[in-house]
């Protein structure tokens, strides 16, 4: 049966390179697996988390957030590189589905993560701080890494990732998450 994967990109902008990089994972994806882009617009419904909005009821476009969580097999994050972080529109989502406190959405799920950046740095400190934010209850592929700097070169007017040489590192890591999804569900112990 196919592999399902939550895809996410951390940017609301619609020449976003990072849903660009996204676009580019569902075209590369490996057979087995399926990449299912969340829509920048329902990023961006999300409001800023507040417990006390929380305790009257979770928004629904955080739950639908959640539920999609849940339901997919792995998560694959783009994330661009704010101030040597992650956006707060990432952030902010992370923060959501991370609670209850103890169970998040995520939790036990494989990710994957990549970056893109018009800069030099590749997003390595953002990926950085993705892996700080969310490894405490996920599993996050340890490598192959994917960093695209200078992305303005990578990518064409259309918003094609173009760049073979990122296009072989791209495919790469997501074969590299299709196995790393398999190897979790046979040592998941049975439920
Ligand atoms: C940036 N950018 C940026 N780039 C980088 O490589 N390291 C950084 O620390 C930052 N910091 C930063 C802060 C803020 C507030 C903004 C708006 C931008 C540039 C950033 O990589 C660029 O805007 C990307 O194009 C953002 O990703 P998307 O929207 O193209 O996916």
């Amino acid at each position: 049966m196919a592999l399902t994967v939550l895809g996410i990109a951390g940017s609301l902008r619609a020449g976003s390179f990072n849903r660009a990089l996204l676009a580019a994972a569902v075209e590369l994806a490996p057979p087995g697996m399926e990449i299912r882009p969340w829509e920048a617009a329902r990023l961006a419904e999300i409001p800023l988390y507040d417990a006390d909005l929380e305790a009257r009821g979770v928004p629904a476009p955080v739950d639908a957030l959640k539920a999609a969580m849940r339901a997919a097999d792995g998560i694959l994050i783009a994330t661009p590189e704010y101030n040597h972080s992650i956006p707060g529109v990432l952030k902010n989502a992370i923060d959501w589905a991370s609670r209850p406190a103890g169970k998040p959405a995520y939790g036990g799920k494989p990710v994957a993560i990549l970056g893109a950046t018009p800069g030099i740095g590749g997003t390595i400190r953002g990926q950085l701080a993705l892996r700080q934010a969310i490894d405490a209850d996920t599993h996050v592929l340890p490598t192959p890494e994917v960093f695209v700097a200078r992305a303005g070169e990578k990518f064409d007017g259309a918003g094609r990732l173009a760049d073979e040489t990122t296009r072989r590192f791209v495919a790469g890591l997501l074969r590299a998450f299709e196995a790393w999804i398999d190897r979790l569900r046979v040592s998941a112990p049975a439920s």
